[in-house]
């Protein structure tokens, strides 16, 4: 069984205390799992399934519906890549080529070093300043393929 950290346990502890249900408290306990693992593994949701008392398909049915929640293994660093509307006409789709051209780096995809992960995503509430994408947790926004390679060369 996939093992959480002492500290990791506490947090969901915590958290479950915070809300009125279990259920409730799935959302930041998953999140919490993921922080730990990098992803939420067959084994993450049935630890944290186990942690808060709710059936195992129940996590799992709130773990895939939500986009920030990430299925496989992920690589070191996930770049989330906004590529709906206002970033369409901005010229992500010339973006999606550089990171593929680049670093190899294709949507769904991780970098043979495993460094970097890519998933598109739908808005991210940046529109009036699109392009836009996160690394990990860090936004970043009016981006440009001189813009992305600074910002990635920041994430070993
Ligand atoms: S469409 Fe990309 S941030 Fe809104």
């Amino acid at each position: 069984m996939t093992k959480l950290s002492e500290t990791a346990i506490q947090e969901i502890d915590e958290i479950r205390r915070n809300y009125p249900t279990a259920r409730a408290a799935l959302l930041p306990a998953l999140y919490v799992a993921q922080r730990e693992f990098g992803w939420l593994s067959p084994e993450a949701y049935t630890t944290v399934s186990d942690l808060l008392g709710v059936p195992p398909a129940i996590a799992r049915g709130v773990g895939t519906f939500y986009a920030m929640y990430k299925n496989k293994p992920m690589g070191r660093h996930v770049v989330q890549l906004c590529t709906n509307v206002s970033c369409m006409i901005l010229g992500v789709e010339k973006l999606v080529d550089f990171l593929r051209n680049t670093y190899g780096l294709v949507p769904g995809g991780t970098t043979a070093d495993n460094r970097f992960s890519l998933v598109i995503m739908e808005c991210i509430g940046a529109c009036g300043t699109a392009p836009a994408m996160l690394v990990n947790d860090d936004f970043y926004e009016n981006l440009t393929e001189q813009y992305i390679k600074e910002i990635l060369g920041k994430y070993q």
